[in-house]
């Protein structure tokens, strides 16, 4: 039987909690394919216990998988030993680059019955697509006369042709299969330099796809349309920091975060691509069955499809749909949620 070969970072807060879930869907949701999946102590619990961040045998041990399946990982941000991002910098960033995961994928779709809490939604369906490899994310700056009146704190945000380039490819490639619009958005009025990259990468390739509508906003104006009017968007494409922060925004608006899934692509099949929520480690709800599951789960919708089980995929989805359809205003804990999901799955395949 074909296999999948999962590698599953459950990491912090609630990561184990939703991770347990999204697995029950995956395991429910393939057909004529045995999931093999291998559990890697990665995170801020395990470093504090073991001193470990990420070694190298571990990233070489992730990459002989089909893909990775993350939970979340930080802890509590009071804590000194955890101070500077060591543990989001020197795991999650770390992955991302060694896996040259250039495409941040990050749908947002409000389903008919969730509450959004706008107060005329309309029909919101996009996609950000995020730069994963570049930015203010490389760790490109430093800083001098740390602690004196005199201190400079600066970091670079680095923007090349070539990781500009392929990722609005990407984000023009996949408007070509949803509604034809690319919305570009920097903030090109300030930051010239990498703006006019990005612009005028924008352009090239927009040249070569005549079908596609192309508009650009800056960052700050993206924010009020993201609120006022989120349906005039179909693709998004950003640069790294930017694409973050709309990130949380586009999952507020998608009717929460606890929804908003997410895929970190090398789209180029070189490397396991990286599927986990866009919400981080919770640590207020940690611990509490509060955490809705459902990013987790649709993130894991997002792994199957882009490891070829596209029905897999589509039956996660479609479950996910019937439980937000049925949900009414009793509270449900994250087995609870994640349960009824995987149950629906079954039963979706039993009447196939
Ligand atoms: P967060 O996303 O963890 O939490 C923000 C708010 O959203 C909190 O009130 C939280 O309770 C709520 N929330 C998040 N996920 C939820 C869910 N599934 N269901 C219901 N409510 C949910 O962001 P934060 O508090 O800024 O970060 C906490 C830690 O997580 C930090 O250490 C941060 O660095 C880390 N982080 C990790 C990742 C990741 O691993 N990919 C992503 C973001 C943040
Ligand atoms: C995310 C997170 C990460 C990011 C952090 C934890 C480094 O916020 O995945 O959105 O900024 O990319
Ligand atoms: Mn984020």
């Amino acid at each position: 039987m074909e296999q999948l070969r999962l590698a599953v970072i459950a990491g912090d807060g609630i990561g184990p909690e939703v991770t347990t879930e999204a697995r029950k869907a995956i395991r429910a949701a393939v057909d004529g394919v045995e999931v093999v999946e291998t559990e890697y102590a990665l995170g801020a619990a395990h470093y504090l216990e073991s001193g470990e961040i990420l070694e190298d045998a571990t990233i070489d041990a992730l990459r002989s998988h089909d893909a990775i399946l993350l939970g979340a990982v930080g802890g509590d941000p009071s804590d000194p030993r955890l101070a500077g991002g060591i543990i989001e910098r020197g795991l999650l960033l770390k992955l991302r680059f060694a896996f040259d995961h250039h495409v941040n994928l990050r749908p947002t779709k409000l389903h008919p019955k969730v509450q959004s809490p706008l107060r005329e939604p309309g029909d919101i369906d996009f996609v950000v697509v995020r730069e994963g490899t570049e930015g203010p994310y490389v760790g490109n700056g430093g800083a001098i006369r740390v602690g004196t009146p005199h201190e400079v704190a600066n970091e670079t945000s680095v923007n090349t042709a070539f990781g500009v380039e392929r990722v609005v490819r990407f984000a023009f490639d996949l408007a070509e299969q949803r509604s034809k619009r690319v919305t570009l958005v920097h903030k090109t009025n300030v930051l010239v330099h990498a703006g006019g990259l990005w612009r005028r990468t924008v352009d090239a390739v927009a040249a070569e796809h005549p079908d596609v509508a192309v508009d650009y906003l800056h960052i700050d104006a993206a924010t009020i349309f993201l609120v006022d009017r989120p349906s005039r968007f179909d693709v998004i494409v950003t640069d790294n920091l930017f694409g973050d922060i709309i990130t949380d925004l586009a999952g507020a608006v998608g009717g929460g975060i606890g929804m908003a899934a997410s895929g970190n692509l090398d789209p180029s099949g070189a490397h396991p691509s990286m599927f986990e929520p866009v919400h981080g480690s919770a640590p207020d709800i940690a611990g509490t069955g509060a955490a809705d599951p459902t990013a987790a789960i649709l993130s894991a919708a997002l792994l199957l499809e882009h490891t070829g089980q596209a029905e897999a995929a589509e039956r996660i989805r479609a479950a996910v749909d019937a439980d937000v359809d049925a949900r009414g205003d009793a509270r449900r804990t994250t087995s609870e949620v994640g349960d009824a999901i995987a149950e629906r799955i079954r039963a979706s395949k039993e009447h196939a």
